[in-house]
């Protein structure tokens, strides 16, 4: 299995391509479901995720293409797929698949609206907490469909098709709106959706599903308009930047000190990370090309962060924002309110030396001078990638086990990161 070998203390300067989001790139992949005509995709991060949503779309027959790169096309274009659904051969995800990828289980959305029936394994539990699915199965039902778990299985019908509702989240959920969004699209009739999760991810989906056809209002805010229309036909859409992409590498800078520009990366998408860097003494400016991060000799203050959906703070950034605090000049508190139990970078952070109190959902950072590197390991992909950025500014060696996480969701992380005057090299054994 991979690792990856750090040797620590070398300040990050240059530019860093920004990758497509992987968290946008999985539903417009899954959203193609949606019709029989070709969704052409640019800007597709070549990534672990993305391939293995491959692989269970091609299970349902779908066909997809990817075309490589042609001259003058950037250092880390994405990938253009090609994806057409025009026979759907079969409406069931196994476990052997979906247990491997949560945001697979999506697929029963499209599935359901265009085929009237899916059976998808139920997703299983997960590093980052206990993640149900009770939300998107509640939306479901909501758009008339009728919905048995058997044997592991979602097993959802609707042999009429779906009807236009109010759905009205208890809780800001962002699959919940991905899958009440795609299923609305076909559905007969007007569904309002409140309480919808604001994420950029959310609107790309929707723009793209517009470009599909759908009439998709409000994507973006907490009220969503779907009025459904009978078929979807094909679009071609580029995916958005990634923007806990560029939130880790500008955390990287801010640890490490240097000065990169982050190109192609937009700030409205993570103004509220931006905020906070600035806030924990990094210079963050922002130009047409994209956002600049520099620290060149000031200290890291400590900051009191939240996580809350978009607009707030990410999750996502959540373990990246906690390395760096590792070095603050101070004590720092951050709250995790998305998902239980996202700490499990905690224990492995204490290996460079960090000091870190957890009590419940709050960790407290007491800021330390220098850290050392390590032999570390962590069980989820933005955990992973903390140690990464601690392992950077740590004195001597670290190695990262378990390089798999990584790859599931940063692209070359090690040349892009080696391209900026890291020390950083993947070893495989
Ligand atoms: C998406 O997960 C992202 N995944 C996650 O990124 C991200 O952390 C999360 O949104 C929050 O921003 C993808 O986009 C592929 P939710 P998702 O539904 O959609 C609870 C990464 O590292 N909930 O917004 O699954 C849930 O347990 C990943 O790239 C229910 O209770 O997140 C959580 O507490 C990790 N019932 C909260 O809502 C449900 O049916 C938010 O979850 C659904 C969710």
């Amino acid at each position: 299995m991979d690792r990856i070998r750090i040797v620590g203390g070398n300040k990050l300067n240059g530019t860093i391509a920004i990758s497509g989001a992987k968290n946008a790139a999985l539903p417009l992949m899954i959203a193609a479901l949606l019709t029989d005509e070709t969704l052409i995709l640019d800007n597709v991060p070549r990534l672990a995720d993305v391939a293995q949503l491959q692989r269970i779309l091609g299970n349902h027959g779908v066909d997809i293409t990817s075309v490589g790169k042609r001259p003058g096309d950037r250092q880390y274009q994405g990938q253009t797929l090609h994806i057409s659904a025009a026979n759907i051969i079969d409406t069931t995800a196994p476990y052997e698949l979906v247990s491997r990828m949560r945001a697979s289980f999506w697929v029963v959305a499209p599935l359901l609206a265009r085929m009237h029936e899916a059976r998808v394994s139920l997703p299983g539990g997960c590093a980052i907490g206990t993640r149900p699915v009770d939300l998107l199965i509640l939306a479901l039902e909501k758009l008339g469909a009728e919905i048995a778990i058997d044997g592991g299985y979602v097993v959802a019908s609707a042999p009429g098709g779906l009807k236009g509702a109010t759905i009205d989240f208890p809780k800001v959920t962002v699959s919940g709106t991905h899958v009440a969004v795609m299923a609305a699209s076909l559905a007969n009739g007007t569904t309002v959706i409140t309480n919808a999760a604001q994420e950029p991810e959310i609107l790309d989906l929707a723009d793209c599903l517009n470009k599909m056809g759908a009439r998709i209002y409000g994507a973006g805010t907490p009220r969503i308009t779907v009025e459904g229309v009978s078929r979807l036909h094909g679009a071609r859409h580029t995916v958005l930047p990634d923007r806990i992409e560029t939130g880790t590498y500008a955390m990287a800078v801010a640890m490490t000190g240097g000065d990169v520009l982050l190109s192609g990366a937009r700030a409205e998408l993570l103004q509220s990370a931006l905020d906070v860097l600035s806030q924990a003494g990094a210079e963050v400016t922002v130009n047409n090309e994209g956002i600049r991060v520099a620290r060149n000799g000031a200290a890291i203050n400590p900051v009191r962060v939240s996580t809350a959906p978009f607009p707030g703070f990410p999750t996502d950034l959540q373990a990246q924002l906690m390395a760096l605090m590792v070095c603050a000049t101070g004590s720092s508190h951050i709250t995790e309110t998305i998902f239980e139990n996202r700490f499990m970078h905690v224990q492995e952070l204490a290996r460079f030396g960090a000091r870190i109190q957890l009590d419940g959902e709050t960790a407290t950072i007491h800021g330390i001078e220098k850290l050392r590197g390590a032999p570390v390991m962590a069980t989820d992909l933005r955990a992973s990638v903390s140690l990464v950025i601690a392992g950077l500014a740590a004195e001597g060696e670290t190695m990262v086990n378990r390089v798999y996480h990584l790859d599931r969701g940063f692209e070359r992380l090690e040349q892009k990161l080696s391209a900026c005057g890291a020390s950083i090299e993947r070893i495989s054994d």
